[in-house]
């Protein structure tokens, strides 16, 4: 099931992080050292606006994953982690939220570089992710059980514990905000943690791990493993000395995580993605709904679990909201990571020709093109560049209205009445996130309670980083919730005490 070094070759890999034979910059945390892998081997990080190489990351194997949930393990059960109090694990989060903030600027362009995102979203990211770290260094100690009342002399009583061994599997569209909602929320909780990042962009992960040893978590506590995930990925979702697991990525992946969970008997939380609908109501109001509606589709060149990548438009506003988003699509530009334009690049070479197979896919089933943006002539020739497109209108059934594109495409769909956005919002295989614009309250609520979605927003979409809003999926997006105190209790299991008192 694992592949090991000599499988991997070059020529293998030509649209990703490559494998080469020497070279080391970034390294893995584990046992609180910073050391490559064990093998020697190491990937070599592609920036996606020139798709040049940058630096390298370790290429972890069997011994380096090992390594880190023997780590982890111990820490759990015999470093001074397993006898902190929540107090003082909220005090280390919260010096940890303070190092983020004292190095965002480098943090920012680190991110950006990475993923190819604009300058302005690294570092909108990076606040967020030191949010993440201040939010759950408050909770640690407000966590609480409960009373349950018995019958015949009895007391009964809940508290919540903390798994042990968790294991993360985190994908490289939010590396670091990602990372701050599993590492804020598990280790608030008591937990240690293995984290294996993206192979594709991971260095604002193993920035912070550095911060967090700086900031005073014990040795064996949070370890980063880097490298492929059919390898050290696949390695460590399987490892049979894990108690709980988080991944965020592909649902073809999703499906090999909780395979791997089942097999060890362990829960785990999924973030499959979504193709989440903005409900556009002919009673809503459209100055404050264009922005956002755009935004929600370009943010991270579409490459958002949460990307509003389908409009659903009350039939009588059609033509006013195309002639208004064809102003705003024409306007759009994408350019490099450090141009701080609408848009960056798309992340690795295969993301852009995925994104470029929908679109062709859905110009051969005949899809009219309504507008599109452009690409900056002064674009490197390298870069991974899409420009965004509306498409429209789609039909419901089509690939392009039922897949997630993840990049700058958004769909544009007819709907008639209440009844008929209800059917269409939810005729998809995921429930993420939805928006409803409308100037009717009573609709709005109606249409919160129907559309089946973990995230329904009313007259906006997103807010605020969404650092104290459970976050999570209906249906195929996946299951379990992460953000808020619900993130919280996800790395926890209830245990029940009876007295008996006569
Ligand atoms: P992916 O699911 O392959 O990658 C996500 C993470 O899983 C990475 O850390 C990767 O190393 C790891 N991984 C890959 N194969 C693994 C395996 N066999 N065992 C354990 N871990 C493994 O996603 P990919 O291929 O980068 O992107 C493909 C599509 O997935 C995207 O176009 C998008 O539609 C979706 N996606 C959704 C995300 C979300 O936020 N919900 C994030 C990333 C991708
Ligand atoms: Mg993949």
């Amino acid at each position: 099931m694992t592949h090991l070094s000599s499988d991997f070759q070059n020529e293998e890999l030509p649209n990703r992080a490559r494998i080469v034979a020497q070279g080391r910059a970034w390294t893995n945390l584990i046992d609180g050292k910073f050391e490559p892998a064990a093998s020697g081997r190491t990937l070599e990080m592609l920036c996606p606006s020139d798709g040049r190489p940058f630096c390298t990351i370790a290429c972890s194997g069997p011994e380096d994953v090992n390594r880190a949930v023997d780590a982890a393990r111990t820490a759990f059960e015999q470093s001074s982690w397993s006898k902190m109090t929540a107090t003082e694990r909220g005090r280390l989060l919260h010096r940890l939220s303070q190092l983020v903030m004292e190095n965002f600027e480098e943090l920012a362009a680190l991110e950006s570089r990475d993923t190819g995102k604009p300058l302005r979203q690294g570092e909108a990211d990076i606040t967020a992710t030191a949010r993440y770290f201040e939010y759950y260094a408050g909770a640690a100690d407000k966590v609480h059980g409960e009373t349950i009342p018995l019958p015949g002399g009895f007391t009964a009583l809940t508290v919540r514990e903390p798994y042990g061994v968790v294991a993360s599997i985190i994908p490289w569209n939010y590396p670091a905000q990602i990372m701050g909602r599993v590492v804020g929320a598990a280790l608030a909780m008591g937990n240690t943690l293995v984290i294996k990042p993206a192979e594709d962009a991971c260095l604002s992960i193993l920035r912070i791990a550095e911060l967090a040893h700086d900031a005073g978590f014990p040795k064996g506590v949070l370890n980063v493993v880097t490298g492929l995930g059919e390898e050290a990925g696949a390695l460590l979702s399987s490892h049979p000395d894990l108690d709980y697991m988080t991944f965020t990525g592909s649902p073809e992946v999703g499906t090999l995580i909780q395979r791997a969970a089942a097999g060890n008997h362990i829960g785990c939380t999924l973030e499959l993605g979504g193709k989440s609908p903005q409900i556009l109501f002919g009673d809503a109001d459209l100055d404050a709904a264009m922005p956002v509606i755009t935004n929600a589709i370009i943010q991270n060149a579409g490459q958002t679990c949460s990307a509003g990548s389908r409009l659903l438009v009350q039939q009588n506003l059609w033509d006013e909201v195309l002639e208004r988003l064809k102003t705003r699509f024409e306007a759009l530009i994408a350019d490099r990571h450090d141009a701080n334009a609408d848009l960056g690049p798309l992340v690795t070479r295969n993301q852009a020709e995925r994104v470029a197979g929908f679109m062709a896919l859905a110009e051969d089933a005949g899809i009219p093109v309504l507008a599109a943006g452009t690409i900056a002539e002064d674009a490197p020739q390298g870069g991974y560049y899409a420009a965004p497109t509306l498409f429209g209108p789609v039909p419901s059934q089509s690939v392009l209205a039922q897949e997630e594109v993840f990049g700058p495409v958004l769909s544009m769909i007819a709907f008639s009445d209440e009844e008929d956005a209800i059917k269409l919002a939810n005729g998809t295989p995921y429930g993420l996130v939805a928006g409803v614009w409308t100037g009717d309250a009573a609709r709005s609520m109606r249409l919160a309670r129907a559309v089946r979605a973990g995230q329904v927003y009313v007259n906006g979409y997103g807010a605020g980083g969404g650092v104290e809003l459970p976050f999570g999926g209906f249906k195929k997006s996946g299951h379990g919730r992460e953000k808020g105190f619900e993130g919280l209790y996800e790395f926890s299991a209830t245990k029940t005490i009876v007295l008996n008192h006569g």
